[in-house]
């Protein structure tokens, strides 16, 4: 499918050579290290022995049978960690605070986007996690069922994915923004026997309906050869938006939640107990389902919660702005920060609505210590300027972090200045929905910080930047970043398909035993990393993954289309920008605008799988840069796409077809 090569994707050679420039540096600032959790010894520690490592952050948890095994590593690349150990992730997240004395301990600091709040207690948290519990058990749900969970951000949603692996289930959230195709292709791959949703939740000053889609999903199934898995839906009211009603599936959570016993005993489970799928985009039209398991899992998510984002759970106030429906919620909303026993902000809206100060404006309300967010959000609150974060008193943030494609040092810089006063460290944390957890980072209070480089692997985590050939590129060279080593928070599987899971991750670099991430990377002469973007055809928009393959597919699955390409092109704000290219059918040609035609394809493309799918552009072109053997060449589209002179033709089939295309754009 794809003409690219490892070296030749988004960023351009001389600005990749900018950035292995870069020699602004600064040292951690005293005050912070002084009370930083992370040390420099833990380095030392993990390389003297890795698995012991490793089993001590796991003894941090509430085991109700304790491991003796650490990693077992007999059959690649299926490992386990920690396997004759068995714990409940729900009861280290919720009980074992209580049990401590620290049921008082504000959980969820929530702020509705309307500006209505809400504070949850872990003894609260806790009690409505064990009546929900009971709740599913008695909808008959049990060990090893799947529950899709389709919401907004709102208490109950981290609740419902709490009570789900409290029983030994298994969830599936779907971010609320994809659309009912998208949902109903989710609940199908996974089997889901139940879907937790709401009414509708507050986006963009309005209410955005959500059990609508639920409904859609799940109807007209006669004929479509699926058979109907969902037995019911659990609907929490939040939007008041009225809804369609079907008795005997749908329930109200408030009619059966607060009525039932808040007593339920939670049961230990094997460490490799799967405990969730997560639903992401790879190189072909279908989505992949994530599998991760209880044990390593949580002491990954735990333990580096702890060191990367320095949680002092006394005194921190900590909010990681992402949404439940991608793997940073899973990880450093829910599981990390209430393993650790933090207090955290749960936001639910748009960070400009009702004002763009809003987010600085939760900052100040609530003294967020510790903020966590995407380079995509801070580069647009850069360009609306930095007179709107002025206006609010930021001085409680003590720490910063980035996730999900690499910040440029402007960004950075920027980041550092206007939201962290000059002194709190950035830590650019890089890892992905595949590994669970953070895997490269710098620590704060310890390293040295650089703008633009994700730094160095934790402890506990070996990585390597190789050719193609899996041999070592060293310093100053371009290549593919690969994991040398298993850690625990590994994913143990793709969903229903061994197959794909080892071919995607594991095939390239068999002879090594490497994990590929589909990174491409560099590492400067202090052996830092620097990440460059995807070397496939997954584009990062927003920090959202999205396969070209897949919205191809949406484009062409439009009556009008005859053939489609999609590309990512760079993007000021948003990183990249999904740009395509479509032939039209002439029928359609004839009788509407270019303009008319571009409009209705954009949205169909929100429709069919969601608005962050939804192309910048549509190009309508007379025709495709074709190899000889008939592969789209995407790397002239993307020139084109991206405003450059177009690259080396010398393979088209047809040389002169990119000044036609290149014509069509202007
Ligand atoms: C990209 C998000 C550079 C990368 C946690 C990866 C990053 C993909 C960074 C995973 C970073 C994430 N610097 N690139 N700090 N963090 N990425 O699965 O391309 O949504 O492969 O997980 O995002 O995206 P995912």
């Amino acid at each position: 499918m794809s003409d690219q090569t490892p070296t030749s994707n988004q960023t351009p050679r001389s600005q990749i050579d900018h950035l292995l420039n870069e020699d602004r540096r600064f040292a951690p600032p005293p005050e912070f290290a002084a009370n930083a959790i992370a040390t420099e010894e833990l380095y030392a520690e993990a390389s003297a022995d890795r698995e012991a490592f490793w089993a001590e952050q796991a003894r941090a948890l509430h085991w109700h049978k304790p491991f003796t095994e650490v990693l077992d590593w007999s059959n690649p690349p299926f490992a386990q960690w920690f396997a004759d150990g068995e714990l409940n992730v729900a009861y280290n997240c919720l009980d074992r605070h209580v049990e401590a004395g620290n049921g008082d301990r504000v959980a969820l600091l929530w702020e509705g986007e309307p500006g209505d709040e809400r504070r949850v207690t872990y003894a609260e948290l806790t009690d409505e996690v064990k009546r929900l519990a009971n709740v599913l058990q008695g909808l008959g749900i049990g060990e090893g069922d799947r529950v899709a969970i389709y919401m907004p951000m709102i208490p109950e949603a981290v609740a419902a994915m709490l009570a789900v692996v409290r029983i030994g289930a298994i969830h599936s959230v779907v971010f609320g923004g994809f659309s009912a195709d998208s949902l109903r292709a989710r609940i199908d791959d996974a089997g889901a026997k139940l879907v937790i949703t709401a009414d509708g939740g507050y986006r963009k000053g309005k209410v955005s309906p959500l059990k609508p889609a639920v409904d859609m999903a799940l109807s007209d199934r006669n004929g479509s050869g699926v058979q109907e898995t969902v037995e019911h839906v659990l609907v929490v009211k939040r939007g008041e938006n009225e809804v369609e009603w079907t008795d005997g599936r749908d329930i109200w959570w408030h009619d059966v939640v607060p009525q039932a016993s808040a007593d339920h005993a939670a049961k230990a489970f094997p460490a490799e107990n799967p405990l969730f799928i997560l639903y992401t985009s790879g190189t072909t039209g279908k989505p992949k389902g994530i599998l991760h398991t209880s044990g390593g899992y949580l002491t990954q998510s735990a333990f580096t919660n702890k060191i990367v984002h320095d949680i002092h759970p006394e005194t921190d106030v900590y909010w990681c702005t992402a949404d439940i429906g991608w793997i940073t919620g899973h990880t450093y909303v829910t599981y990390g920060p209430l393993a650790n026993g933090a207090t955290q902000v749960l936001y639910e809206g748009t960070p400009d609505t009702p004002h763009p100060g809003r987010w600085w404006e939760i900052v100040q309300k609530y003294g967020v210590t510790i903020l966590y967010t995407a380079p995509t959000a801070i580069r647009s609150f850069m360009k609306i300027g930095r007179s709107v974060p002025k206006q609010f008193d930021l001085s409680s943030l003590r720490l910063l972090g980035s996730v999900g494609e690499p910040i440029n040092p402007e960004a950075w810089m920027w980041y550092r200045k206007v939201i962290g006063g000059k002194t709190a460290p950035i830590v650019d944390t890089w890892w992905q929905t595949e590994t669970g957890a953070i895997m490269v980072s710098a620590l704060p209070g310890v390293t040295e910080t650089k703008p633009g480089s994700a730094q160095v692997p934790l402890p506990g985590i070996s990585i390597d930047v190789v050719d193609e050939d899996g041999t070592h590129v060293g310093s100053g060279n371009g290549g593919l970043l690969v994991v040398t080593e298993p850690w625990p928070s590994m994913l143990r599987g793709i969903w229903g398909d061994p197959d794909r899971f080892v071919e995607t991750y594991w095939d390239k670099f068999r002879a090594q035993g490497y994990y590929f991430a589909g990174d491409g990377a560099r590492l400067d002469d202090d052996g830092d990393v620097w990440f460059l973007g995807r070397v496939d055809d997954v584009m990062n928009v927003s920090g959202h993954r999205l396969s070209t393959t897949e919205i191809e597919s949406a484009l062409v699955a439009h009556e009008a289309t005859a053939e489609a390409a999609v590309v990512g092109a760079s993007d000021e704000t948003t990183g990249q920008a999904v740009v395509a290219f479509v032939i039209i059918k002439q029928s359609y040609l004839n009788e509407n605008s270019a303009e008319g035609l571009s409009n209705t394809l954009r949205l169909w493309v929100g429709e069919q799988i969601g608005p962050i799918a939804r192309p910048r552009d549509v190009y309508i072109v007379g025709e495709l840069p074709k190899t000889r053997s008939g592969k789209i060449m995407r790397r002239l589209l993307r020139d084109v796409a991206e405003g450059r002179e177009v690259g080396d033709t010398t393979t088209l089939a047809d040389t002169a077809v990119m000044s036609v295309i290149s014509a069509q754009v202007k």
